[in-house]
């Protein structure tokens, strides 16, 4: 396995795991155009502030055959939402999701690892200073909490009626120094 920033061209690779990840999601229930150009236009708008997405890739045995390729089963947006005067950012890593066949083989964990790698080589090379990460999840992803746990975030706040009247939003965060 292995994971990279993507390319542009790489994104369209991720529309089958966001579909199967985010089912009821306003944008990724969409038309495949529709999220592909979401996609695009997130990229952009996030790799200029040294985010983008990164995507995981699983070898594949091809079948019948000797050769292996290799398939998108992951991705993870890193976006910046914010900055301070002195050199303090805030940042979000955003659709994390894992094809359903390869959950529970350190996918997703690799790819949070991957993210928390890039913010802190951010700090190491003097672009910013500090940075608070932050993930969010909705009452329906839930579980998904005991997961970002074990990568290191914190439970801070549960915000009430936030994508739904009457259902809560939980945040999770770290710092980086
Ligand atoms: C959440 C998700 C990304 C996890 O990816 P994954 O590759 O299956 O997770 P990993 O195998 O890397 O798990 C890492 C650790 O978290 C734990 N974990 C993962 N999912 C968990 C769950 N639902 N409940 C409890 N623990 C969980 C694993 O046991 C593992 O623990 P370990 O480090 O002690 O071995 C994946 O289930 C997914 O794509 N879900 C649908 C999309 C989604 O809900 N995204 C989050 C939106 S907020």
């Amino acid at each position: 396995m292995e994971i990279t920033k993507a390319k542009k061209e790489e994104l369209s690779g991720l529309v089958r795991v966001y579909k199967e990840g985010f089912a009821e999601h306003n944008i990724f229930k969409q038309s495949y155009d529709k999220v592909v150009e979401y996609l695009e236009i997130t990229q952009e708008r996030d790799e200029e502030t040294g985010g983008g997405y990164l995507i995981a890739r699983a070898e594949e045995h091809l079948p019948g055959s000797t050769q292996f390729d290799s398939e998108i089963v992951g991705g993870l947006l890193i976006s910046k939402v914010g900055e301070g005067s002195d050199g303090h950012t805030r940042w979000r890593y955003k659709h994390i999701a894992v094809a359903k066949e390869q959950r529970g083989k350190g996918i997703g964990k690799a790819l949070i690892q991957k993210a928390d790698e890039m913010v802190q080589q951010m700090i190491k090379e003097g672009k910013i200073k500090t940075a608070r990460v932050e993930v969010r999840a909705a009452e329906g992803e839930k579980e998904s909490i005991p997961f970002y746990e074990k990568s290191g975030f914190k439970l801070e706040s549960t915000t009430e009626h936030y994508y739904r009247a009457n259902e809560p939003m939980y945040t999770l965060m770290k710092f980086f120094s």
